[in-house]
C-alpha cells in the first residue's frame, strides 16, 4: 500500500503551496491527481468494502429533521475515524494540509472531520452552504473525488457559485478520482449535479475551536 505522507517520492509541498496561493487570490483551489493514484485506487477500495449498515443516508446537522432532507441530498455517508490503513493515511494527509495552511494562511483551523460519501445514479445534493458566517465553526471544505475514468456523459459535477450569487457559476468539476477541491466554507454556495454512474468521494471539513458547547451544528 502507498504512504502518501510518509514516503520521500511524495513530496507535498508543491501541491499545498498551489493550494495555499489559490485559497489567498480566490477562496477555492481545484487540484486534479493531487494524491498518488494508487492511494485514491485504496480509499475508493476502502469505501466500496463498507458493508451495507456503515453507509447511512446523510441529514443536515445532527438533529432530526431528517423528512425534509431527501429534497435538499441523497448522498450515503459513513464517518471516517482514525484505523489503520487508507483512511490513517488520508488523516495524516488532512493534518498536513492543515500545519501548511495554518503557517501560510494563519487560518488558525484547530480540528479535521471527513466522511466517505456515496451518490447513487441519479442523487444529487442541491446548492447549500457549507457553514453560515458569524455561526459555524466550519473553516474550509476539502473533497477528494474517488472515480477513475469518470466522463461528461457521466455528470455528477460539483458546480461552486460566486459568494451570494447562486446562480452565477465560478467553476464545475468532474469527479475524476484524485481531484482534490478545497474552498471557504463560509463563502461559496455549492451543488452536485446527478449523476449517471455510482459517485464516489471525501468531504472534510476543517474547523476552528469556538468551544461554546450547546450548538447544533451546521449544515453539511
Ligand atoms: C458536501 C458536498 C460535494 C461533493 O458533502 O457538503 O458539498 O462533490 N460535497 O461531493
Ligand atoms: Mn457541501
Amino acid at each position: 500500500m502507498m504512504t502518501p505522507v510518509a514516503s520521500p517520492s511524495h513530496d507535498f509541498s508543491v501541491l499545498f503551496d498551489n493550494i495555499a496561493n489559490d485559497l489567498r487570490l480566490n477562496g477555492f483551489s481545484v487540484q486534479p491527481m493531487a494524491l498518488p493514484y494508487d492511494f485514491c485506487l485504496d480509499l475508493r477500495q476502502t469505501l466500496l468494502g463498507l458493508d451495507a449498515s456503515a453507509l447511512k443516508k446523510a441529514g443536515v446537522g445532527r438533529d432530526a429533521r431528517n423528512h425534509a432532507n431527501a429534497d435538499l441530498r441523497r448522498d450515503e455517508i459513513s464517518w471516517i475515524e482514525p484505523d489503520e490503513g487508507p483512511k490513517d493515511e488520508w488523516l495524516q494527509f488532512s493534518a498536513c494540509l492543515q500545519q501548511h495552511l495554518n503557517r501560510t494562511l494563519m487560518l488558525g483551523l484547530f480540528s479535521f472531520e471527513s466522511h466517505f460519501a456515496h451518490y447513487a445514479p441519479g442523487a444529487f445534493y442541491k446548492t447549500h452552504l457549507d457553514a453560515f458566517r458569524g455561526q459555524a465553526n466550519r473553516i474550509l471544505s476539502v473533497v477528494l473525488y474517488l472515480n477513475p475514468g469518470w466522463t461528461d456523459y457521466d455528470g455528477g459535477e460539483m458546480v461552486l457559485y460566486e459568494e451570494n450569487e447562486p446562480h452565477e457559476k465560478l467553476c464545475s468539476v468532474k469527479p475524476e478520482l484524485g481531484t482534490l477541491v478545497v474552498f471557504l466554507s463560509e463563502e461559496f454556495p455549492h451543488e452536485v449535479l446527478p449523476a449517471k454512474r455510482d459517485r464516489y468521494s471525501i468531504a472534510g471539513w476543517y474547523r476552528v475551536n469556538t468551544s461554546t458547547g450547546t450548538r447544533v451544528d451546521p449544515p453539511a
